[in-house]
C-alpha cells in the first residue's frame, strides 16, 4: 500500500527501547501517515522525556512493563536489548499486540521458537527489523540474480566488518547472557540474512564456523558510538566470527561478522557471489555504511567482457522495515499468519549452529 494512499483509523503504537535502533523506529512511525505513537518506554529519563516532546507522545515509561498495561494499543517496537526480546514480544503477543522486533530474533533458537508459537497461537503478527536486505544496492543485485543475469550462483561470500566497532566495551552487547553472542548474532544476523535473501533463500545444509576473541578481552577494539545504556559487563562473547555454509543445491556461502580486527581504517559491508554465467561484487565502506555501495557486475557477451556498475537508490532502512510492517499490520488477519517470525527464526537456528560448531571445533548440520 502506498503509505500516502491511507485512509482508515489510525494504528496506535508503542515504541519500547531509545537507543539507536529504537529511535528509528520513532522516526519512522512519526513518517507514516495513519500512524500515533501513543507510548515510548526507556530507562534514560532525559532521553526519555524529549523524544515524548520530539514526537508529541502522550506516555512515556521507564518500564516496558507499564507500557504494556496501556488500553487501546495495535502494535510494539521492541528495539531493547536482545534478552529482552522474547519476553516483551510474548507479553505483547499474548495481550493481542502485532510486534515489530529488532534483530536478532532472540538470544538463542529456541527463545524465538517460543516466540513464534506465541505469534500463532494469539492470531498475530511477528516481523523482525532486516533493514539491509533493504538497502538499494542489494535489491538491485537481487533483480540481476532473480532475472538469471549470473546464471546459477555456485559461490558467495559475505562480510561486514569493522577496524573498532565493539559496540561500547562493556555494554551488554559485551554480554552472552545478554546479548546471545558476539558479531556472529549482531551484525552477522544481518550478513547472513541479505546473502540468503540475494540467493533465493536455498535451505542450509550444514555450518563449520568459528569465533575469536582476540581485541575485547584486552580492552581494544571498542567504539563509543553504540548502546545508549551504561557499560559495566566483562568482555565475554566473540569479536570476529566466520562460518562456511552448505546450501542445498551444491552452493556454498562463507559469511565473516567482525567488530574489530587490525584492518582498514573503513568499515566495510559486501557481498561478492560467482555464477555460472557471470559474478558480482559489492563494497559499502564507511561507518555507518554508505548509502549506496559500490557493485560491479562481471560477465560476458558474445565471448567479450562485458562488466557494468548498475546504478541503485539508496535504501530507505528502517522506514522500509516500518511501513511494511504497517502493511501486513492492515492487511488483516489473511496475510498475519505469513508473518510470525519464521524466517529470523530460520536466521536464529543457523546462528546457533554456528556458535555449537565453532564451540565442538566441527562442522554442524541443519
Ligand atoms: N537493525 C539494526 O540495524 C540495528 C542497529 C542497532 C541495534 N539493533 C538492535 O536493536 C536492539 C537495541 O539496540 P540499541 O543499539 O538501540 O541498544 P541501546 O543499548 O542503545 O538501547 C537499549 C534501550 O533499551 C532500553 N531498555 C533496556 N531495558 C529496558 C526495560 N526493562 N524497559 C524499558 N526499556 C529498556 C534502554 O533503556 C535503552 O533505551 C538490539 O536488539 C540490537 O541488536 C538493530
Amino acid at each position: 500500500m502506498n503509505p500516502d494512499q491511507f485512509q482508515g483509523p489510525a494504528l496506535r503504537v508503542g515504541v519500547v527501547g531509545i537507543g539507536w535502533a529504537g529511535q528509528q523506529h520513532l522516526n519512522a512511525y512519526s513518517n507514516s501517515p495513519g500512524v500515533e505513537i501513543v507510548a515510548v518506554a526507556g530507562m534514560e529519563e532525559e532521553l526519555l522525556h524529549s523524544l515524548q516532546a520530539t514526537h508529541a507522545i502522550p506516555n512515556a515509561f521507564l518500564r516496558w512493563e507499564d507500557m504494556l498495561e496501556l488500553e487501546d494499543l495495535d502494535a510494539i517496537s521492541v528495539a531493547v536489548p536482545t534478552f529482552l526480546h522474547a519476553p516483551i514480544a510474548i507479553a505483547a503477543l499474548e495481550r493481542g499486540l502485532h510486534v515489530l522486533s529488532e534483530k536478532p530474533l532472540a538470544r538463542t533458537a529456541d527463545e524465538g521458537r517460543a516466540m513464534v508459537e506465541a505469534a500463532r497461537g494469539a492470531g498475530r503478527v511477528l516481523d523482525v527489523a532486516f533493514n539491509h536486505r533493504r538497502r538499494g544496492d542489494i535489491q538491485t543485485l537481487k533483480s540481476i540474480i532473480d532475472e538469471g543475469g549470473l546464471g546459477r550462483p555456485y559461490y558467495a561470500k559475505a562480510s561486514w566488518l569493522r577496524r573498532t566497532g565493539i559496540p561500547r566495551l562493556g555494554s551488554w552487547f559485551t554480554n552472552p547472557e545478554l546479548s546471545g553472542g558476539g558479531p556472529m548474532a549482531d551484525i552477522g544476523v544481518h550478513v547472513l540474512d541479505y546473502a540468503l535473501h540475494l540467493l533465493g533463500e536455498p535451505k542450509v545444509l550444514s555450518v563449520s564456523a568459528t569465533v575469536h576473541a582476540e581485541l575485547g578481552p584486552r580492552g581494544r577494539g571498542g567504539s563509543a558510538r553504540f548502546s545508549a545504556m551504561s557499560s559495566e559487563h566483562a568482555f565475554e562473547v566473540e569479536d570476529f566470527a566466520s562460518a562456511f555454509i552448505r546450501l542445498e543445491g551444491g552452493a556454498t556461502l562463507l559469511i565473516e561478522a567482525g567488530w574489530a580486527s587490525y584492518r582498514e581504517k573503513d568499515d566495510v559491508l559486501g557481498f561478492m557471489v560467482y555464477g555460472t554465467d557471470g559474478g558480482a561484487e559489492l563494497v559499502a565502506k564507511g561507518s555507518p555504511s554508505a548509502p549506496v555501495g559500490q557493485l560491479t557486475i562481471f560477465t560476458d557477451k558474445d565471448g567479450e567482457n562485458a562488466d557494468y556498475s548498475p546504478e541503485s537508490q539508496p535504501g530507505r532502512g528502517h522506514q522500509a522495515v516500518v511501513e511494511d510492517f504497517l502493511d501486513i499490520v492492515r492487511g488483516g488477519e489473511a496475510v498475519w499468519g505469513h508473518h510470525d517470525g519464521s524466517l529470523a527464526l530460520n536466521r536464529a537456528e543457523i546462528i546457533d549452529a554456528c556458535y555449537r560448531s565453532a564451540r565442538e571445533a566441527k562442522e554442524v548440520q541443519l
